[in-house]
């Protein structure tokens, strides 16, 4: 008897707890209001954040932390609800994410487009967004619903790190171009993120921390103050929010990312005059705002600025959790950043059961990153049309990144692409011979730098190595198995840290008698001379651009810049690129030169943004100082020859013929 009253007890239970789910409202088909409301205090702090950078020491009970391994974060999930976690991978040039996985023979190689400051170059928005339709298609096939990009903010000066991660020094292009990617990106349905907002112009002292192993997501204070951004409200509308404002307008972004940096006193991420009053009010954001990953300082002060997510999260948790209980958090605040939160959701792959296939188009994808790559190009000089190249069979391939191209800067805008073609490669398949001792020369050097390394990531290793000086006398008996000579000078940066201006910025004493003596023995024997720049932010030229005859700038430009490269030294590619950014005649011209990156110098707490509106050619122009090379410059092939030019009046009123 007890028995069975036992079992009928355990079935009544059994009954009950089954119609309490099915009476559980389920997101997608309740009212958000009432998915909301069931969850618990703990899950609703839950999910308010991430679950950490990945295999976090304690994981949440239960949660397996990653899902796609190498992607950025994660979300929190409510089975019980329908919620279902959303997956936010890097970056701007491409998808971020582990390219090998335990125990799997496939790999998860992405494909490494031109960086944003390349493809800024070409002007040309239907070209990003066919970049931004093949990034989001990579995002979309390997699993992630949200792709961390495009990096926009304003290239203000030089030495900025992570100028690469960004367009130009114009909030208008900026803007359009970064509209242009967020459309290509989100026509797959998946998530873009326009990232960072606002006014991260700099890497020094962007944040307090030192990530320790990114694992365990915790972080070491720095001690460092963090950065803050002084800037009148004129240059902030019209400069710094201008290209942030165009990208949300045209493009609706379904999350934007604030920044690390202080604005005017506070943190972004706790800026409600910057994320609800100009952002949500003003300009009509309707999407998810998420921290940088551990941005800011107080959780309550991001949630009722309206940052709704913090990533990578899991650890303000207490805080929140506290807040609640002392009062000093209304639960009014947190359920409404969880209604944004949730109809976020909605809107991803996974909480639609998109059958991700892990098999992206890549070989489409090729294409693209390398029809990007020779419109992102610029024809700094060509004098005596010495491009395209004629009568050219044996190439003399000079400096080390002939051999080894850089595609891209470093950080979370990294992307782990399977191969990358150097010029080298790209003028072997275009049918031309490399000069093989110069070859075996530099290969052996590279060898070298990285043997003698004991860094386990050897990846920038050569990147950031002085340049092989070599002797004039080795440089002429180059010319002798040779019909040109090409010079590549490399340079790459990235996040966390700016450039410096001496040998970064300025050209090394190496690389500039390189420059000097191969121009002095080839122009000897009435040999030409090419320097291809492959860098990601703009460099000194003024000082050596007479020596070659032929100066082409080639950026970052991803995965098939070498190929891309010799389409347009062949000339089966007619370059078009021109300049997004300025190239300053010298450092010390540049407006903010004097202020960057802060005061004080040694460890800036404040950085005052004195140049104002006068950033890039608005101050050039305004002021007539001369510059490098101007925004908007870029030859070609073509010879244009304009003549008869009338005006139909001396003064502008609306139109003028
Ligand atoms: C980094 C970067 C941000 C990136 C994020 C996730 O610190 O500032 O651009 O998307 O963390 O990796």
């Amino acid at each position: 008897m007890k028995k069975i009253t036992l079992f009928l007890l355990f079935l009544f239970s059994l009954h009950f707890f089954a119609q309490k789910k099915i009476n559980l409202p389920q997101l997608g088909k309740d009212d958000i209001k009432k998915v909301v409301a069931a969850l618990s205090t703990e899950e609703k702090v839950s999910l308010l954040m991430g679950l950490g950078l990945g295999n976090f020491k304690n994981p949440p009970a239960g949660e397996k932390t990653v899902i796609i391994p190498g992607a950025a974060s994660r979300t929190f999930a409510v089975p019980g609800l329908g919620i279902t976690p959303a997956v936010f991978a890097d970056g701007p040039a491409g998808l971020r994410i582990q390219s090998q996985r335990d125990n799997e023979k496939q790999s998860y190689y992405c494909t490494a487009f031109p960086t944003a400051t390349a493809l800024a170059s070409s002007w040309n928005s239907e070209l990003v967004g066919s970049v931004g339709r093949a990034m989001g298609n990579e995002a979309l096939e390997y699993g992630c619903d949200v792709l961390l990009a495009p990096g926009m903010n304003i290239q203000r000066n030089p030495l900025c790190g992570r100028n690469f991660e960004y367009f130009t020094e114009d909030p208008l292009l900026s803007g359009k171009l970064a509209a242009a990617l967020v459309k290509g990106i989100q026509e797959n349905g998946v998530g873009a993120c326009i990232k960072h907002f606002a006014a991260n112009n700099q890497e020094t002292n962007r944040h307090n921390f030192d990530p320790l192993e990114v694992g365990t997501g915790w972080h070491r204070e720095t001690g460092n103050p963090v950065i803050n951004a002084v800037i009148s409200q004129r240059a902030l509308r019209e400069i710094y929010l201008r290209g942030f404002e165009i990208a949300v307008k045209e493009s609706h972004p379904i999350t934007l990312m604030s920044s690390y940096n202080r604005l005017n006193g506070f943190y972004t991420s706790e800026n409600k005059d910057l994320l609800t009053t100009i952002l949500r009010k003003e300009w009509g954001f309707d999407g998810i705002i998420s921290s940088d990953w551990r941005a800011g300082s107080d959780a309550t002060a991001q949630m009722t600025s309206g940052n709704d997510l913090l990533m990578p999260g899991c650890y303000q948790r207490d805080a929140l959790l506290s807040a609640l209980k002392n009062k000093t958090l209304d639960i009014k605040v947190i359920d409404s950043n969880l209604e944004r939160i949730l109809s976020f959701v909605m809107k991803t792959p996974r909480f639609k059961s998109y059958p991700f296939s892990s098999k992206p188009d890549l070989s489409q994808h090729t294409i693209i990153a390398r029809q990007s790559a020779v419109e992102s190009m610029v024809l700094l000089k060509n004098s005596n049309s010495t491009l395209p190249m004629k009568g050219v069979k044996r190439v003399a391939l000079f400096g080390k990144t002939s051999y080894r191209f850089i595609t891209g800067g470093t950080g979370s805008g990294e992307v782990n692409y399977s191969h990358a073609v150097s010029p080298r490669e790209g003028l072997i398949d275009g049918g031309y011979r490399v000069v093989k001792p110069l070859e075996e020369v530099y290969e052996h050097f590279i060898d070298t730098v990285l043997s003698n390394s004991k860094q386990e990531n050897k990846k920038y290793l050569v990147d950031f190595h002085p340049e092989l000086a070599l002797s004039k006398e080795f440089i002429a008996r180059q010319e002798g198995l040779s019909d040109i000579a090409l010079i590549t000078i490399g340079r790459n940066s990235g996040e966390g840290w700016d450039r410096k201006e001496k040998d970064d910025y300025v050209l090394s004493e190496a690389e500039l008698s390189l420059i000097r003596n191969v121009s002095e023995v080839y122009h000897a024997a009435k040999k030409r001379v090419v320097v291809i720049l492959n860098i990601g932010g703009v460099v000194e030229v003024a000082s050596w651009r007479n020596d070659p005859d032929a100066i082409i700038l080639a950026w970052q430009t991803g995965q098939e810049g070498g190929g891309a490269l010799t389409d347009i030294l062949k000339g089966d590619e007619n370059p078009s690129g021109k300049l997004a950014v300025t190239f300053p005649f010298a450092y010390s011209d540049v407006p903010s030169a004097k202020m960057f990156p802060g005061e004080p110098k040694e460890n800036p707490v404040n950085a005052f943004y004195n140049d104002g509106i006068y950033v890039g050619y608005r101050y050039y122009n305004s002021f007539h100082i001369k510059t490098g090379y101007e925004f908007g410059y870029g030859m070609s092939y073509t010879n244009f020859l304009y003549s008869d030019l009338k005006l139909s009046d001396t003064t502008f009123n609306d139109s003028i013929e």
